[in-house]
């Protein structure tokens, strides 16, 4: 969305609002762990995104800070306000969700004006703020349209202005574009982007998907398992990821069990034809380290690193590639039969079955602990 002058104060929060989330946990009647203990700080004006899979506690901890969902210990505040025991409705706070249907016996405006009218806004009020909120959502001339005439992607920003319509403190969405295809999530997740950076919101944002996380986020909390595995930005988490699993969940990555340790002080590590040297920080965990190299940083052939991580190049086999349009993912095979992934130009893709050797630069290998 291109920015309108006239909206950029339409939210004008004095404050954008932070979140903090201290040790939190829930454990629901049936006795399943919901959240183990659960920490989290959102500054004001930040969009957060809780990235996982399914089941991995995401609606879970979003119920709970919006207070639809008591926890069984811990804290929640918003901005200087601890509202771990204070109701729903008294939160402030704007929500959508995948499946939060607009009203279809409602045009465009009134689905928009109905949150105002449950707070007793004048008709006056209502009117100037809805006019607000179509030019925020870019469909100013859709007040008097049905739900129907509207597209998915369109039906959905309008979700988003009503939840915006009260001047709520913080917007909370949950899978908000699960329903919506590729092209539509990406065009949808900009201009939401665009819309949280106009009005200064704070945003928790719902998904499995990480594409979209990465469009969208100032951070990344993975979840897995009721738990924060890592919080942080979605460069930091893609270039050092602390856990298998995060590698894994963000992106393609190449894993690789390190199988020997070098000296009595475990002060290098190595896989086949490659020593690395462990960080002070990790040396006591020398038995469980990975290491992860991600298949853009691999090349082919080529002396044209500068710091290779391999004293030789590896010698490999080609298995299969795959073309993905704009690039290629290449499966090779090394000697003791591990399998590496390596993108390449699709101008430069080798044939499966012919033998190859691939490197690639010390500082992108990555040690990994859990
Ligand atoms: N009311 C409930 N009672 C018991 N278990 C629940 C309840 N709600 C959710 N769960 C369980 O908690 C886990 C996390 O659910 P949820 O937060 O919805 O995951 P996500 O949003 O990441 O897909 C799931 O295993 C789910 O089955
Ligand atoms: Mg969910």
């Amino acid at each position: 969305m291109r920015a309108p002058q006239a909206v950029t104060t339409v939210n004008s929060p004095a404050k954008a609002n932070s979140i903090t989330i201290d040790n939190l946990e829930l454990t629901f009647p049936n006795g399943f762990v919901g959240l183990k203990s659960t920490s989290l700080h959102v500054p004001g004006g930040q969009f957060c995104t809780l990235l996982g899979p399914s089941g991995s506690g995401k609606t879970t901890l979003l119920r709970a800070l919006a207070g639809l969902i008591a926890p069984t210990q811990g804290r929640i505040k918003i901005g200087d306000t601890d509202v771990t025991a204070l109701p729903v409705q008294t939160r402030n706070i704007g929500f959508v969700f995948q499946n939060y249907a607009l009203f279809p016996h409602m045009n465009v405006a009134e689905n928009i004006a109905y949150p105002l009218k449950l707070h007793n806004w004048s008709a006056a009020d209502r009117n100037a703020r809805v006019k607000e909120i179509l030019n925020l959502i870019e469909l100013p001339h859709a007040g008097a349209h049905t739900v129907g005439q509207l597209s998915g992607g369109q039906q959905q920003r309008v979700a988003i202005g009503r939840a915006l319509a009260y001047r709520p403190s913080l917007l909370l969405l949950d899978e908000p574009m699960g329903a919506l295809d590729r092209r539509l999530r990406q065009q949808l997740g900009a201009d939401l982007r665009d819309l949280q950076q106009r009005t200064g919101i704070t945003a928790v944002y719902v998904t499995h998907d990480q594409e979209e996380a990465f469009i969208l986020s100032d951070k990344i909390a993975v979840m897995s398992h009721g738990e924060i595995l890592q919080y942080s930005t979605p460069r930091e988490l893609y270039s050092h990821p602390r856990s298998r699993f995060v590698a894994h969940f963000l992106g393609e990555a190449n894993l690789i069990e390190v199988e020997s340790r070098l000296g009595d002080n475990v002060a290098a590590t190595a896989y086949g034809p490659m020593t690395f040297s462990i960080p002070a920080g990790l040396q006591g965990k020398a038995e469980s380290l990975a290491l992860l190299v991600r298949p853009e940083d691999i090349l082919f052939n080529s002396a044209r690193t500068r710091d290779a991580a391999l004293s030789q190049p590896l010698k490999v086999e080609v298995l299969r590639t795959l073309f993905l349009g704009s690039r290629c993912l290449v499966t090779v095979q090394t000697p003791d039969g591990k399998k590496i992934l390596v993108e390449c130009n699709k101008s430069d893709v080798p044939k499966a079955g012919t033998d190859v050797s691939i490197t690639w630069d010390r500082s992108a290998t990555v040690l990994i602990d859990s």
